[in-house]
C-alpha cells in the first residue's frame, strides 16, 4: 500500500487530533473541534487531504479516549479512499511532541509528516511545496507564514543574514512575524528525540523543542511559505466561521473543491471511478455528491 521511495521507506502520517478545545465550547462540548463543519466537509478532511497531496497513504489519527470512535465513524479504515488509517488514543492532551512518542511503534523508524487536525492549507503550488518537504529524507521541515498576531505561535527567531536562530513558543515579544504552521516533515529519529525532550513550563512536550533539536543539529529547514497561499486559523467562533466563508467563496466561484480527499484519491488512482462513485451515491442528496460524480463521469 505504501508508496515506497528510493532508500525504501515511505513516509507515514500524522493528524494529531486531540485536545479538549475549549475555545469553541459550547460546541465542543459534545463534539470533537476537528470534527465540527468547516463549511460543507468535517474539518479534519482538509487536513488530511494535505498528507494525501503529499503522497501518504499511511495515517494515524490521535485523537482523545472519548473521541475516538466518533473519528472511527467519520473516516473508517480509508479503504474508501485507498489508505489506511490506524487510530491512536492520547490519553491526555500532555503537548504536540507527544504524538510522535504515542506514534513510535506504527512510525517503526520512517520518516513523517505531522499535521495537526485544525490546520487549513490553501494555495497554488501546494502539491510541490509539499513534494520538495517530502524530498528531504533527513533532518526536518517546517513551515513559517507571516501573521498578523505572531505571538500566538510558534515563531521564527531569524539573524540577520535570514538564518534562522531559534523557534520560540508563544513569545511576548515576538522575534519576527512568522509563525511556524502546524506542519512538521521530519525523519525517523523524531521518536527517539521527542523521548529526550522535558515538559514546558506549561507542562506540555512542546514541539518547539523538539524542533530545536533537529534546529542544534543543523538539519531543520524553515521554508517561508508565502503570501500567495492561505493558512487558516480555527481556533474561535469567529475565524472559524471566516474560515468555512472563506471555503465556500472558493468552491462556489471556482466550481472545485477544495480539501477532498475523495477527489485527491481518485485523481492519485488510489480508487478507480467505480469508487468515486460509491461515495457520489452516499452523499446523493447534496453538491458534494454531485460533485464527485461529476468527477467519475469525466465532466470535471
Ligand atoms: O497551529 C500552529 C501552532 O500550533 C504552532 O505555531 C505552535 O508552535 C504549536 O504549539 C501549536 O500551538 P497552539 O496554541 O495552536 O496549540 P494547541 O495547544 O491549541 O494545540 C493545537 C492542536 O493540537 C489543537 O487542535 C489540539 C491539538 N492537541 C494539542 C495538544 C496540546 C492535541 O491533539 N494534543 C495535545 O496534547
Amino acid at each position: 500500500m505504501a508508496e515506497t521511495k528510493a532508500d525504501g521507506t515511505a513516509r507515514k502520517g500524522i493528524v494529531l487530533a486531540g485536545g479538549s478545545g475549549t475555545r469553541l465550547y459550547p460546541i465542543t462540548l459534545g463534539l470533537s473541534k476537528q470534527l465540527v463543519p468547516l463549511y460543507d466537509k468535517p474539518m479534519i478532511y482538509y487536513p488530511l487531504s494535505v498528507l494525501m497531496l503529499a503522497g501518504i497513504r499511511e495515517i494515524a489519527i490521535i485523537t482523545t479516549p472519548e473521541d475516538q470512535d466518533q473519528f472511527r465513524r467519520a473516516l473508517g479504515d480509508g479503504g474508501q479512499w485507498g489508505i489506511a488509517l490506524t487510530y491512536i488514543v492520547q490519553p491526555a492532551p500532555e503537548g504536540l511532541a507527544q504524538a510522535y512518542l504515542l506514534a513510535d511503534d506504527f512510525l517503526a523508524g520512517s520518516p513523517s509528516a505531522m499535521v495537526l487536525g485544525d490546520n487549513i492549507f490553501f494555495g497554488h503550488g501546494l502539491p510541490e511545496m509539499l513534494a520538495r518537504a517530502d524530498a528531504r529524507r533527513e533532518g526536518g521541515t517546517v513551515f513559517g507564514y507571516h501573521v498578523a498576531d505572531p505571538e500566538r505561535y510558534g515563531v521564527v527567531d531569524f539573524d540577520a543574514a535570514g538564518t534562522v536562530r531559534a523557534i520560540v513558543e508563544k513569545p511576548r515579544v515576538p522575534p519576527s512575524s512568522y509563525a511556524v504552521t502546524g506542519l512538521y516533515f521530519l525523519d525517523g529519529t523524531a521518536p527517539e528525540r521527542a523521548a529526550r525532550i522535558t515538559p514546558s513550563a506549561r507542562g506540555e512536550l512542546e514541539i518547539t523543542s523538539l524542533l530545536e533539536s533537529y534546529l542544534a543539529d543543523g538539519t531543520l529547514d524553515v521554508q517561508r511559505m508565502g503570501r500567495g497561499y492561505a493558512w487558516l486559523d480555527t481556533g474561535t467562533h469567529a475565524s472559524l466561521l471566516d474560515a468555512g466563508n472563506f471555503v465556500r467563496t472558493l468552491q462556489e466561484r471556482q466550481g472545485l473543491q477544495t480539501g477532498s480527499p475523495d477527489e485527491i484519491a481518485f485523481q492519485k488512482g488510489w480508487i478507480d471511478s467505480a469508487g468515486l462513485r460509491a461515495r457520489a451515491t452516499k452523499f446523493a442528496k447534496n453538491d458534494y455528491g454531485a460533485y464527485l460524480e461529476a468527477l467519475a463521469a469525466g465532466r470535471l
